[in-house]
């Protein structure tokens, strides 16, 4: 690896006249930071090649480097006290679902431990068999059951430590109570061992202790992988009768009386990060890097899928060893934008010693501005979904393609040596779960102008989207650009000045209020160029309380990187139905008149054939220029063609407007491009080796209320046809003709159906 040079932001998005810091890791000793808006990204000798535009501010200067860590992992932590510090005879008791229980490595689950080997840990072994560690700094002791728990099974676990007769009961039963399971199992014997908690440590729930190397990768120390539910700590060793009462699930305090310290209950608060004790203390806690909440606990019956409808059955957290939230990095720099400086896509370009970086962001227009007729609104949400994908590391159609096929960039290879900058959400954690959570606080490796996506080997999302911009800026246009958290914040507030509402080219991940904008925003007369493929699809989070962070939970269908587990379709952070829009009544067909129909990345891309809808008076001037048989399209940057990648098709049972018209559609895709599992209902032996009538890309175009109106084009490569030619090409065209009638106060032609 050559020497790191990496960064991020505290924000996506800034406006004119605030402030935004620059967060850097480097083994340089010094580097120079600079400025730039970027206006493209690919290097593709057939396009016009890398562009961005040196601005002067404070930010310029020489800097000293120095090297930050991110560390992963998550676990609760609550603050030593004394209740906690004073614990010498005491009792441990949780329900536990390992996940990862033969990982080789110890797992906390319940622990007031100390690096010097004082303390009590309720712990998985390296074997996966439940362990009790005592210590008092002098000596330690480790029991176990000897017997490894199975994956992804509930158990009743519990440890109770006399201090004074040294009598120690490990109990370790499987919920289902399987008659002779071998991993349920009770032992009760005297043991020889000493317990001080004076370490003034943390109690951890999900690991064992914090770590002490400041270059370690890892938030703590014998982090868990799996659920833990309903923790709780009493100050005496509870009888095996007592314990068997817990088993049962008689209520800790009618067990143990005063002798209960705390009872954490997981299924209050499930939105956030604080961790509720419900027991006489209140010996809150907090969780770090973002478990995952609002998932299914040991009770769950399976009458309800919501957990706000039955929080009771949701006392469960699902920590993993890779989770992040935030990085935590030291700010280097920070730049107060310049008032004035025009809105646009930029970045903070760090280089030295021929090492190179982009930290991107957006400035947005000024707030409450009126602003000028087009807005770009930059699919960031897309981005973060996507951020740090992991798909070139070990996914099966990779390793099946002839060598040299797929190449990754070097920022993927480089992301492939930092596992503690996390996951996107199409990745699994290390446990085989979905990551259902992403953070704009760490480095987004891949959100990169030059990135050169293994798939496309071009510009895809950041990289794809500079196609529009510098397009944008060839053709003379005035616009503003914002980034999703924008439109998600300010919704009709920030598109109500505009004309034209211009989308990336692959508006994938939307939140219920960034429709909702959309929506009234083409009600109101607002105008939609939606200048790529398979938008609008998902549904989106963002959390109130850490509002850096998107959540999506795949559901049970629809084209998914994972399922979501039975129960867990609901967004912890603000408790709504995850999954595809579609499935909620809001399929992207209904705003866009497409949405997604096909996808596959091995064959060329064609271009797309005019119909009928084409020659209606009504989109009369979408074609001006255009001849009746020309293909538009049959160029471009990636796969040599403009109907590529991800394709959405018209379906008026999905809610396409009626008056929709069809403009063109794409044909002859290759064997590759598959239709998406949406459409499909069962296999049988005909959807073998068909000839796909859905596999294909239909520009449309139709009103909304008020003269305003919607163009959509159906795919992601679109915008990579844009430069063709000297931008100079019916793609570039076509879309400078929308825009042209877009961005006038004119009406638009007359509506033969109204
Ligand atoms: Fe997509």
């Amino acid at each position: 690896m050559t020497a790191e040079l990496t960064g991020y932001t505290d924000k996506l998005s800034v406006a004119p006249g605030e402030r935004i810091r620059f967060m850097v890791s480097t083994d340089l000793p010094s580097y120079n930071s600079t400025l730039v808006r970027l206006v493209h990204g690919d290097q593709n000798p057939a396009g016009p090649g890398f562009k961005e535009e040196l601005v002067e501010t404070e930010i310029d200067g020489v800097r000293p480097g120095r090297r930050q860590v991110a560390r992963t992992g998550s676990y609760v932590v609550v603050s030593d006290c004394a209740l906690l510090s004073e614990v010498t005879s005491f009792t441990l008791q949780a329900w536990i679902w390992p996940t990862t229980p033969q990982i080789g490595e110890a797992q906390g689950l319940l622990s007031k431990w100390s690096a010097d080997g004082s303390g009590i840990s309720l712990a998985l072994g390296e074997e996966g068999a439940l362990e009790l560690w005592l210590g008092d700094g002098a000596a330690t002791s480790k029991f176990t059951t000897e017997r490894t728990l199975r994956a992804r099974e509930w158990y009743f676990a519990a440890a109770s430590f006399h201090s004074q007769t040294g009598r120690l009961v490990l109990v370790q039963w499987q919920c289902s109570d399987w008659p002779s399971d071998p991993s349920s199992v009770s032992i009760e014997e005297t043991v020889q061992a000493r317990v001080s908690c004076r370490n003034s440590r943390p109690l951890l729930m999900a690991a064992s202790s914090l770590g002490t190397d400041p270059s370690y990768s890892r938030a703590a120390l014998g982090l868990f992988n799996g659920k833990i539910d309903s923790p709780r700590l009493f100050k005496r060793a509870l009888t095996s009768d007592e314990i068997e009462l817990l088993k049962r699930d008689i209520p800790p305090d009618e067990v143990a009386g005063v002798d209960l310290v705390a009872s954490w209950d997981f299924s209050q608060d499930q939105s956030s990060a604080h961790v509720t004790d419900a027991g006489p203390h209140q010996l809150h806690g907090a969780a770090v890097n973002m478990p995952t909440r609002a998932v299914t606990g040991r009770n769950w019956t399976s009458t309800e899928a919501d957990h706000k409808q039955v929080p009771q059955e949701y006392g469960a957290i699902h920590f993993h060893e890779d989770d992040l939230e935030n990085a935590g990095w030291q700010p280097e720099f920070e730049l107060s934008v310049p008032v004035g400086l025009r809105s646009g896509i930029y970045a903070a370009r760090l280089d030295g010693e021929g090492q190179e970086d982009h930290v991107p962001f957006i400035i947005r227009p000024p707030r409450g501005a009126t602003g000028g007729p087009i807005l770009f609104l930059v699919p960031t949400f897309t981005y973060l979904a996507y951020a740090n994908d992991r798909m070139e590391a070990g996914q099966s159609f990779f390793a099946s393609q002839p060598e040299g096929k797929f190449t990754p960039d070097p920022l993927d290879l480089y992301l492939a040596q930092r596992p503690e900058f996390a996951m996107s959400l199409y990745d699994n954690p290390s446990d085989g779960s979905g990551c259902c959570y992403s953070s704009s606080l760490r480095p987004l490796v891949n959100m990169r102008p030059k990135h050169r996506h293994i798939l496309t080997k071009g510009g895809r999302n950041l990289g794809a989207d500079l196609y529009v911009i510098d397009w944008l800026d060839q053709k003379g246009y005035d616009y503003d650009v914002a980034a999703d958290g924008d439109l998600h914040d300010d919704g009709l507030d920030l598109l109500g000045g505009y004309k034209v509402l211009v989308t990336g080219t692959h508006p994938e991940y939307w939140t219920a209020q960034m429709l909702a904008a959309l929506e009234n925003f083409l009600a109101q007369g607002g105008r939609l160029a939606y200048l790529g493929g398979n938008g609008f699809y998902w549904v989106t989070s963002v959390d109130p309380e850490r509002p850096h962070v998107i959540e999506c939970r795949r559901g049970m269908a629809g084209t998914r990187a994972w399922d979501s587990a039975p129960g867990e379709c609901h967004h912890s952070t603000t408790g709504e139905m995850g999954g595809l829009w579609r499935y909620r009544g809001k399929a992207p067909n209904r705003v866009a008149g497409i949405g997604f129909a096909a996808q596959g990345w091995s064959d060329p891309a064609p271009g797309y054939t005019r119909q009928p809808g084409s020659f209606d008076r009504r989109a009369a001037f979408i074609f001006e220029g255009i001849s009746a048989e020309e293909t538009i399209g049959d160029f471009g940057l990636i796969y040599g063609g403009a109907a590529g990648d991800e394709l959405d098709r018209i379906d008026f049972g999905l809610g396409t407007p009626r008056h929709t018209l069809l403009l063109a559609s794409s044909s002859g895709h290759g064997p590759s491009i598959s239709p998406v599992i949406e459409d499909y209902l069962q296999t049988d032996s005909s959807l073998l080796g068909r000839d796909w009538p859905n596999v294909r890309a239909d520009m449309v175009y139709f009103e909304t209320p008020n003269d305003g109106a919607v163009f959509s084009v159906g795919s992601i490569c679109w915008c990579a046809s844009l430069s063709h030619n000297g931008y100079d090409n019916n793609v570039s065209r076509i879309t400078q003709n929308v825009l042209d009638a877009f961005s006038t106060s004119e009406k638009l032609p007359p509506n033969a159906s109204r």
